[in-house]
């Protein structure tokens, strides 16, 4: 579909996810351009771009058409770039980063709206990056399971990160801050939120950073986050999207889920991430 002269919008599944050509976003792009791709984010919940030629300065940028960035308080960042993380797999680790169904950040009290993604070196195949439509999963959650968690709370912690990370850099190249404080990072955020800009609901927990459901201890917690992880990462609720250097996803960070495939052992992947500032979910 064309939604504006040279914009086009290409869904990608039933689900979510469309990938957009004719714009170039390295070049300055006209207020009609910036609301066409907001809209497209806000309809897929995952957008994609092809064929991108970005230096760090351009993917700041165009990040800042969508709001403020937010640097990492976790990972270290890019030399001279505090607010552009480098997500690094060399062909020698074992391990990448983002390898479980997760919302970035979650566990800060603002979570960001969005991250942007910017391949600079991918493998011939593999390290697809999956996402998941959680407005979709709330809506289709079996309604005992919607009376039991709407309108409740639940922490998110970044212990998933921070207790353990001699261990998790020991394997990666894209590295937690040595001085990073251990559970430094814990949020209270709605199960289930409403969307600021769409106001429409979706579910809001993902299994690295929701620690507990609010009043309930964690091995109380978890049976009922299980089914709901299960439930989140159904296939008919999600699009892979197979990258070639010089693409970009753009996710929001409210309504959808990530998963990055680590199935490319012994090939190297280069991403530069940033993340657009979002508002306190509710
Ligand atoms: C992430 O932001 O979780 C990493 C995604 C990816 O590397 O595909």
């Amino acid at each position: 579909m064309k939604v504006s002269s040279s914009l086009e919008v290409k869904p990608l599944t039933g689900s979510c996810g469309a990938e957009l050509f004719g714009v170039d976003i390295s070049q300055p792009l006209s207020a009609a351009s910036v609301k066409d791709i907001r809209q497209a984010l806000l309809d897929h919940g995952v957008i994609f771009f092809r064929d991108q030629t970005l230096t760090p300065e351009a993917h700041r940028a165009f990040t800042l058409l969508f709001g403020d960035l937010v640097s990492n308080p976790v990972y270290a960042h890019v030399e001279g770039f505090p607010d552009i993380m480098p997500v690094v797999k060399e062909a020698n680790d074992k391990y990448n980063i983002g390898d479980t169904w997760h919302s970035d950040m979650s566990y800060m009290d603002v979570p960001p709206l969005g991250s942007l993604l910017y391949a600079r070196e991918v493998p011939e195949v593999g390290g697809d990056t999956l996402f998941s439509n959680m407005y979709l999963v709330w809506d289709t959650l079996p309604g005992p399971l919607r009376e039991m968690i709407d309108g409740r709370n639940a922490y998110h912690s970044d212990r998933y990160l921070t207790s353990r990370v001699t261990e998790r850099n020991a394997g990666r190249s894209s590295k937690i801050k040595l001085d990073v404080q251990p559970s430094e990072r814990l949020a209270l955020h709605p199960m289930v939120r409403t969307h600021d800009e769409t106001g429409r609901k979706c579910l809001y927990v993902n299994f690295p950073f929701t620690w507990a459901i609010e009043g309930m201890s964690r091995e109380e917690s978890l049976p009922i986050l299980n089914q709901l992880y299960a439930h989140s990462s159904r296939p008919e609720f999600t699009c892979r999207f197979r990258w070639r250097k010089g693409s970009l996803a753009f996710w929001d960070n409210r309504s959808v889920m990530h998963y990055a495939c680590n199935d490319y052992q012994g090939k190297r992947r280069e991403m530069h991430r940033t993340t657009v500032a979002g508002t306190v979910p509710r």
